[in-house]
């Protein structure tokens, strides 16, 4: 996608606008990187390393031209410690808050750490923006926040209770948001992602994501576990979508606090999934001849997932580029590539 022309088609008045990426080093995060780089902006980065990694900034370099390269100016901080977010405002037209510490298993294993980060951090960050003054603060809600309401697709304005302590963390940011609106006059745009897929998102660790731990055990031939039946549902989401909102939700008119679901809108379960992998890694011409294997669900996991995109769609101009396969047959060479 151009996301050059997706900053164009609005009015900025000037053609080159300082944005602040926090989470700079890590999967969404170095993805609006490079968005923002291949488009002349000028960019600050704020990140800790806690999950991003020092490589992902280098491939974004390696991505852009040397000039572009020039344009990006890294802060090693962490959103715990205001004066990291102070300085990190400093002089930013458009804030992308992406620093958080995602991960329900993690949140149930450590939820103080996963408070400490995703409710304490993003409020140091909303006061540094908001006292910075900044044109828009756009952060990273999530699908959590629906929790145990049964409707589907999941509409904005009808959420159940949290199923997790991320969920909570999620659901506080957005009670912040809202608030800072009402109190402060100072709006900013949620953008709840669905299970965000795509180059860079790490498959490594206890934590990772289901797309990313699933494809890299196949390029290895090691076993894949489904958690459950396999009849799980998710709005599996390419990041490139993800990063079309962003640049909307920071540009678009918008006069008070918004929350908008960020996905496709489709609906593809776990073991359908397991086989769009499988497909698309045989068309990159790795086999995998196993069948998965089935344990307990996991806690805290909410059953089905999908989301109606159409407030994005109304009121930001967002339509989703890439759908669950397209998004797979962009992500499997980039896995294919990486070092064992
Ligand atoms: N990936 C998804 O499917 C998904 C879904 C819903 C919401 N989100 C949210 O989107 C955001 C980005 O997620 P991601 O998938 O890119 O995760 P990620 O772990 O790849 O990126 C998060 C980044 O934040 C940084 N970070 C963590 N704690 C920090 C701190 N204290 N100070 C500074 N930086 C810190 C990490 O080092 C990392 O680079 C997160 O807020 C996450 O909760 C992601």
């Amino acid at each position: 996608m151009d996301f050059g022309k997706v900053i164009s088609d609005f009015d900025t008045g000037n053609a080159t606008q300082h944005w602040l990426v926090t989470g700079c080093a890590g999967f969404i995060g170095s993805n609006l990187l490079q968005a923002l780089l291949s488009a002349n902006q000028r960019v600050t980065g704020l990140d800790n390393f806690a999950t991003g990694h020092q490589r992902n900034l280098d491939e974004v370099q390696r991505l852009v031209s040397p000039e572009q390269w020039q344009g990006f100016h890294f802060i090693k901080g962490d959103i715990r410690n205001p004066a990291d977010c102070q300085q990190a405002v400093s002089g930013v037209d458009y804030v992308l808050h992406q620093a958080a510490l995602g991960s329900v298993p993690r949140s149930l294993a450590d939820p103080v750490t996963t408070n400490e980060v995703n409710i304490d951090g993003f409020l140091n960050m909303l006061v540094a923006a908001r006292d910075e003054g900044v044109k828009r603060f756009v952060y990273a809600a999530s699908s959590s926040t629906y929790g145990d309401h049964p409707a589907l697709p999941k509409v904005e304005a009808n959420i159940g209770k949290p199923l997790s302590p991320y969920a909570i963390t999620k659901y506080v940011n957005e009670l912040y948001a809202d608030v800072f609106s009402r109190s402060y006059g100072f709006h900013s745009v949620g953008l709840r992602y669905f299970n965000v897929f795509g180059p860079r998102q790490d498959p490594n660790g206890a934590y990772a994501a289901v797309i990313p731990k699933w494809t890299a055990a196949m390029i290895a031939g090691d076993k894949v576990v489904i958690n459950g039946d396999g009849e799980t549902s998710r709005d599996f989401c390419f990041v490139d979508n993800a990063v079309q909102a962003n640049l909307r939700a920071a540009l678009a008119n918008i006069e008070q606090s918004e929350v908008f679901n960020v996905a496709v809108g489709d609906r593809t379960t776990l073991n359908e999934l397991f086989s769009a992998i499988q497909n698309a890694l045989a068309s990159n011409g790795v086999a995998y001849p196993h069948c998965p294997q089935y344990v307990d669900f996991r806690a805290g996991d909410v059953r089905h997932s999908q989301a109606d995109v159409s407030k994005a769609r109304l009121m930001l101009g967002y339509l989703p580029s890439h759908t669950i396969n397209e998004g797979l047959a962009v992500a499997m060479p980039w896995y294919i590539a990486q070092p064992a």
